[in-house]
């Protein structure tokens, strides 16, 4: 058998575009995208983000699924293929998802928590409260992160197809049920209307600088570009998949679950005439808020943090497989001692990370936290640096022909201007900007 033979390889289609729209729908989605759509504009923010993650996030990700596809390898063998000398970028991507990891499942953590609140239907009077003392408390949130980290792992050790295709082929049907059932459930609250009004009422005027990088921002963090897991995933297709129709097929599902997220959450916060909010405080605080003062509220409750676990463990597993694959690649080691290896060590960043919080708050470097600044440092810097590097490298060195993407010639020209010149310079735009994950 070949050595390619021996690499993991999706086992159905349907298996990889789901463990792919896994991986971009996810904390994003749910409390970040709706609010990001309501703040800049409504219908008309749509319409120019859907513009921008179909001509300019859309080459990213067919980049990095077709680098992966083409080498057949993870991260590092991918870049070397093209120069020993790249395999630095390689390695950024991996550093990237090993940071982003250490405060994910710090919110993993939280959510887990969160869904035994409701299923015990704990008395919490007040959720900014609760909340504030249970990330700063020194001992829960750290055990949950591991436990949610170790079970993602479990999943990451039985592999490509029993593991990663396996969780995402029950989880993603689940989330589709559970974001309808909560969907039927908010449209039908007093009010609702209102919290649609302020997603979707289009306001031509919001439309300016700051919201075009709050939509590219938005984009690239949903796709899961620039943080390897892409490229990983790529590396798993079949030879005879289309990477333009996956990419296109993953844009479309992602955007479907980021406005079905939007109208589960608005109509609740506007039957009660709350604002809104996004992030954390969306999450953790106003919602639980909310679900304690209305009838079935805790239903709701554990029904909406069931929504969120399931967005936050498919992205979760496909980013803890970027340092695996590296792992077991390049230093020949078993899936199995890769596994460990890499709970060690993310377990390891995710401790202090939860800790940050509260005991170790006071620690600060450049004036944050260690969670706002792997936040900030991945969000801010590595995810445009590194898709910009990745543009850069198909765009002017690996040219897409030939990586046999396109094969109409206007839309290959269309397509090569874009990813040589619009779409890089729009990321150093955000790049520079360096504002849009606070
Ligand atoms: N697309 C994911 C999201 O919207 O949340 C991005 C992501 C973050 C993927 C963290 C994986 C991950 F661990």
């Amino acid at each position: 058998m070949s050595e390619e033979n021996l690499r993991p390889e999706w086992a159905t289609k349907i298996g990889f575009i789901l463990a792919a729209v896994g991986s971009a729908v996810g904390l994003g989605n749910i409390w970040r995208f709706p609010y990001i759509m309501g703040k800049y504009g409504g219908s008309a923010f749509l319409l120019v983000y859907l513009f921008i993650i179909f001509f300019i996030c859309s080459l990213p990700l067919i980049c990095e699924l077709s680098f992966g596809k083409r080498t057949k390898k993870e991260n590092v063998g991918a870049y070397a293929t093209i120069n020993k000398k790249l395999k630095i970028f390689g390695w950024l991507n991996i550093i990237t998802a090993v940071l982003i990891s250490s405060y994910y499942f710090v919110i993993d953590g939280w959510i887990a928590k969160y869904i035994y609140i409701n299923v015990v239907n704990a008395s919490v009077s007040d959720y900014g409260t609760y909340f504030a003392n249970f990330v700063a408390s020194p001992v829960v949130p750290c055990v949950l992160a591991i436990i949610f980290l170790a079970v993602v792992i479990f999943f990451i050790y039985r592999g490509v197809n029993k593991g990663i295709e396996f969780i995402n082929k029950v989880m993603m049907p689940l989330f589709l049920a559970v974001i309808i059932i909560l969907c039927a459930f908010s449209v039908t609250l007093p009010n609702a209307s209102d919290g649609l009004k302020f997603m979707f009422m289009p306001d031509f005027n919001k439309i300016n600088g700051e919201m075009l990088l709050a939509a590219l921002g938005q984009a690239l963090f949903t796709l899961s570009i620039g943080m390897g897991i892409i490229l990983v995933y790529g590396s798993y297709m079949k030879k005879n998949e289309s990477t333009v129709k996956s990419a296109y097929t993953i844009i479309i599902l992602d955007t479907v679950f980021a406005l079905l997220a939007g109208i589960v959450i608005f109509p609740i916060v506007f039957s009660v005439g709350l604002d809104v909010d996004s992030g954390a405080g969306l999450a953790f605080i106003t919602l639980p808020n909310i679900f304690t003062h209305i009838p079935f509220g805790n239903i709701l409750g554990v029904l909406f943090f069931t929504l969120l676990f399931f967005a936050a463990f498919t992205s979760s597993i496909s980013i803890v497989e970027v340092p695996t694959s590296a792992l077991i690649e390049n230093f020949n080691l078993s899936r199995k001692t890769a596994s460990v290896i890499v709970f060690i060590v993310i377990s390891a960043l995710a401790v202090p990370v939860s800790l940050s919080m509260g005991v170790l708050g006071n620690f600060k470097i450049f004036g944050k936290n260690l969670f706002d600044l792997f936040d900030y440092l991945t969000s801010n810097i590595l995810l445009p640096f590194n898709t910009i590097v990745l543009c850069i490298l198909m765009g002017w060195f690996v040219k897409l022909r030939n990586l046999r993407i396109f094969h109409n010639k206007a839309v290959y020209a269309m397509f090569n201007f874009l990813l040589k010149f619009v779409t890089p310079a729009a990321l150093v735009i955000l790049l520079l900007s360096g504002t849009m994950f606070k």
